[in-house]
């Protein structure tokens, strides 16, 4: 039998005051509506169907249009009209029906399969999903006979006060018969109060007409939370955040202050990783076992190697080896990169640039476009000049050399191996290996041993 998904995204997303539809709005880095795209995805083989209005058609077939079918409800006049709109499209190819509304972005694959398979073993002709909650304002009220049986649902604007302190409640979610559905839908009329034609309607239809009804109460309510107004759309932020964050912690990363440690969802962390308050990972991050993280740190898009600390710094696009370490508050760029055992201290960037094993980069300093082997030392205040105004060129610091404070390496340049520059130079022309420099511009001085290696020369930097 072949299942096909229906997903209403045409709603004007009044409540929610934006020039952008709701279904739009980053919900876990995707589109809110991503989330019943998958959902639809794994369900059923035949694309689906997404019923869009004229607020969500463009930016809806802009995004979604090599992987959905689309139909255009002209006029808004309500949830079943929308789903009758899908008639023309999936009256000749599906036998079953699974409905979504776009703004429910918290539903679990499971909860849905449970709900095709039982429409399936009870050749139900709908069955629905319902939630016990407290909190019902918004939600139609699910309305069951002496014996327990679903007969029918009713809105808010048509509920009667005893109605309305039921509290079991319309998810929102439907399996139908194909038949039962297509049949139905023209049959509904538009409601009393709101006049538009309800999807919920064909609830009662089917208890009238004899035909069967399967229910689901699903357990969590968080699952059914629709997206209506930016108070629902943070309260499914947090939601979808605790979800993250109680994935690592029972996969062993400690958590110290989950409320302010936000996840992305393609985030991957090693066992025995520490993160502290306010500590943000995003993109396709990926950070080994051992670490710590924090606090107050953005780390977007990047890798950390295992047993490397992390403070109080932004990192995007950069990668750091296992054991090396970073901050407080510096910024590693795009394409920085920062071999094992390497340090990076406070108000450090480094663009398009290596800082190799076991280097160190103490004090505000700036490497772009910058190669810097093994065993460096970037004095305080070193600067690479990679940028003459029209293009940017590339510095070379071989390993053992000791650039000292407050240096200026004015590119294209190469420092050669073992070589050292005084205080305050301005580096202007390659340095030969095993050479001191200083000056403005800097000259040679001396020549420095090559059996000693820079660092046991001198403990203090120059
Ligand atoms: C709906 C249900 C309610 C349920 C609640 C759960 C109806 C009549 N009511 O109410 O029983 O408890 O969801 O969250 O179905 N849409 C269209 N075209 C339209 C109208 C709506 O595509 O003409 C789309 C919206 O974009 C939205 C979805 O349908 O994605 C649901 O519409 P919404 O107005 O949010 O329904 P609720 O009032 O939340
Ligand atoms: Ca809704």
């Amino acid at each position: 039998m072949a299942l096909s998904v229906v997903i209403l995204a045409a709603g004007k997303s009044t409540r929610f005051k934006s020039q952008t539809p709701k279904v739009l709005h980053p919900f876990g880095e995707r589109p809110l509506i991503a989330a019943s795209l998958m959902l639809a995805e794994q369900l059923s083989e035949a694309p689906p169907v997404l019923v869009v209005g004229e607020e969500t058609d463009a930016p809806l077939r802009r995004w979604a249009s090599d992987r959905a079918r689309f139909v255009y409800q002209e006029r808004r006049l309500g949830t079943g009209h929308a789903v009758l709109q899908a008639r023309s499209l999936l009256a000749e190819t599906a036998d079953r029906v699974l409905v979504l509304y776009g703004d429910m972005p918290l539903l679990r694959l499971n909860t849905l399969q449970r709900l095709v398979d039982l429409q399936r073993a009870e050749s139900a002709a709908i069955s629905l999903l319902t939630v016990i909650r407290d909190i019902s304002q918004g939600f139609g009220r699910v309305l069951r006979d002496a014996d327990g049986r679903v007969v029918g649902v009713v809105e808010e604007p048509e509920a009667t006060r005893e109605q309305l302190a039921i509290r079991e409640l319309n998810a929102g979610i439907y399996v139908f018969d194909a038949d039962f559905l297509w049949n139905g839908l023209p049959q509904l009329r538009p409601s009393p109060e709101k006049g538009e034609i309800y999807l919920t309607d064909m609830v009662e239809l089917a208890a009238q007409s004899g035909h069967s009804i399967a229910d689901l109460v699903v357990d969590d309510s968080t699952e059914v939370l629709g997206i209506n107004t930016r108070v629902d759309y943070a309260e499914a932020i947090s939601v979808l955040r605790t979800r993250i964050n109680e994935q690592w912690m029972l996969a062993g990363v400690t958590l110290i202050d989950p409320a302010t440690t936000y996840i992305g969802p393609q985030v991957t962390i090693g066992p025995d990783t520490i993160l502290l308050p306010n500590t943000h990972l995003r993109g396709k991050t990926a950070v080994g076992e051992g670490c710590e993280i924090g606090p107050n740190t953005l780390i977007d898009q990047s890798i950390i190697g295992d047993r490397c600390r992390v403070i109080a710094s932004t990192l995007e696009h950069a990668e750091m080896e296992a054991d090396s370490d970073i901050g407080p508050f510096s910024h590693l760029r795009p394409g920085a990169y920062v071999c094992s055992g390497a340090h990076i201290g406070n108000f450090a960037e480094l663009k398009n640039s290596t800082l190799g094993r076991d280097s160190h980069m103490g004090h505000f300093s700036y490497l772009g476009d910058t190669t810097a082997g093994e065993h460096v030392n970037i004095g305080a205040g070193t600067i690479t000049c990679n940028y003459d105004g029209q293009q940017k060129h590339p510095t070379i610091i071989e390993d053992h050399t000791f650039i000292g404070s407050d240096s200026l390496l004015i590119a294209p340049v190469h420092v050669g191996k073992g070589a050292k520059t005084g205080a305050g130079s301005v580096v202007t022309r390659d340095v030969p290996p095993y050479t001191l420099v200083y000056g403005v511009p800097a000259r040679p001085k001396r020549q420095l041993k090559d059996d000693a290696p820079i660092e046991d020369q001198s403990e203090s930097e120059v």
